[in-house]
C-alpha cells in the first residue's frame, strides 16, 4: 500500500480508508467492509476506531485483501465472512456464497410447519456453510427444535460445524453429518422428519449464463447438477415421502425454469399441496409440498 503517513508517521484507519477507497476505485462501502475486517472492527465501531494507528500485521493483512479483491476473487471469499439474515457466517472457497435470495426459504420453510408441533426434527441438505439450518436454528430455538445439516463434502461439512459454533445458544440442537443426501441422516430419523429444506446444487453443466467469476471461484459440486440440473434435485424429491413424518413439509430452492418438472416430480411421488413460490423480483425460486398427513 501506498498511503499518506499522519504527522507521526503512523497510519490512522482514516487515513488507510482514504487509501483503500482510492485502490477499489473509488468504492467506498467495499474499502469499508474490507478495513472493518482487517481492523476487527465492525459497524459503528469501526466510526470508534478511525483515528486509531493500524498496527503492522492489520496493514499487511488489509493490503494481502485489497490484491486479492482486485485480482478478482469475491469479495466475500476475501473477507472470509458474509452477512445471511441475523448471521455473521465463515465463508471461503469450501463453500457456496450464501446468496441473497435464499435467505426467503428459511421463511417459506418455517411457515410451512409453523403449526406442527414441537419439538420439530429438521433436515438441511447440502448446508455448505450451513446458512439455512443455522438461521432455523438461531432463529427458532425458544420453539425446540433439532436441526440436521449435511453436505457430501466434508469440507463444507467443516465449515458448516465451524459457523454453528458461532451462532449461540441455537447450536446445541444442531448436528452436522457427512454423506449424500438422505444417506448422511440418521435411520432413526426415517419417516419423522418436520422438515425438508434443501439448496442443492442446481445448474445444468456448461450453462452459458453461469458468471465466469462464479464459475471459476465457487465449488462446482455446490453449484452444477446432472440431468439438465435436477438430477440432485429429483434425489431430493423421491426421498421425501419416506423420510417425512405424515404431514411434514419439503423445500428447495431451484433455478428460474425448474418449477414445474420439480413440482411434478414432487405429484409424482405423491406428495400433496405442491407451491412453486417466488423470490422477492417475482421469479419462481421455490418449490414446498407435503407429505398427506395420514
Ligand atoms: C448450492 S450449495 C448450497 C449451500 C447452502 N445450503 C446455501 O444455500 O448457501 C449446494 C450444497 O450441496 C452440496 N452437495 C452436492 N452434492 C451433494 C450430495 N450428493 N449430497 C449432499 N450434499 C451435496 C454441496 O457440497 C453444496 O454445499
Amino acid at each position: 500500500m501506498d498511503p499518506t503517513s499522519d504527522l507521526d508517521g503512523t497510519l490512522t484507519w482514516r487515513t488507510l480508508w482514504a487509501e483503500t477507497t482510492r485502490r477499489v476505485q473509488g468504492d467506498r462501502p467495499i474499502a469499508r467492509w474490507i478495513c472493518e475486517t482487517a481492523s476487527g472492527a465492525d459497524g459503528d465501531e469501526f466510526l470508534d476506531v478511525l483515528e486509531e494507528c493500524a498496527t503492522e500485521r492489520m496493514v499487511a493483512h488489509l493490503d494481502a485483501m485489497v490484491d486479492r479483491y482486485l485480482g478478482g476473487e469475491p469479495l466475500q471469499y476475501v473477507l472470509g465472512r458474509w452477512a445471511f439474515r441475523r448471521l455473521d457466517v465463515l465463508v471461503d472457497t469450501r463453500v457456496l456464497i450464501p446468496r441473497p435470495e435464499t435467505e426467503l426459504i428459511v421463511d417459506h420453510a418455517v411457515a410451512a410447519i409453523a403449526d406442527r408441533p414441537r419439538p420439530w426434527l429438521v433436515a438441511d441438505l447440502g448446508t455448505g456453510s450451513g446458512v439455512i439450518g443455522l438461521s432455523i436454528a438461531a432463529e427458532r430455538s425458544h420453539d425446540g427444535l433439532e436441526v440436521w445439516l449435511t453436505d457430501v463434502s466434508p469440507d463444507a461439512a467443516h465449515v458448516a460445524r465451524a459457523n454453528a459454533a458461532g451462532i449461540g445458544r441455537g447450536a446445541a440442537a444442531v448436528r452436522v453429518v457427512e454423506g449424500s443426501w438422505y444417506d448422511a441422516l440418521p435411520d432413526h430419523l426415517c419417516g419423522r422428519l418436520d422438515l425438508i429444506v434443501s439448496n442443492p446444487p442446481y445448474i445444468a453443466p456448461g450453462d452459458p449464463e453461469v458468471e465466469d467469476v462464479v464459475h471459476t471461484h465457487e465449488p462446482h459440486l455446490a453449484l452444477y447438477a446432472p440431468d439438465d440440473g435436477l438430477g440432485h434435485l429429483r434425489t431430493i424429491v423421491s426421498g421425501a415421502v419416506r423420510w417425512l413424518a405424515p404431514g411434514g413439509a419439503v423445500i428447495t430452492e431451484i433455478g428460474r425454469t425448474q418449477g414445474e418438472p420439480v413440482a411434478a416430480a414432487m405429484r409424482d411421488v405423491g406428495l400433496v399441496e405442491v407451491r412453486v413460490l417466488a423470490d422477492l423480483a417475482g421469479h419462481p425460486r421455490f418449490v414446498q409440498a407435503k407429505r398427506a398427513a395420514t
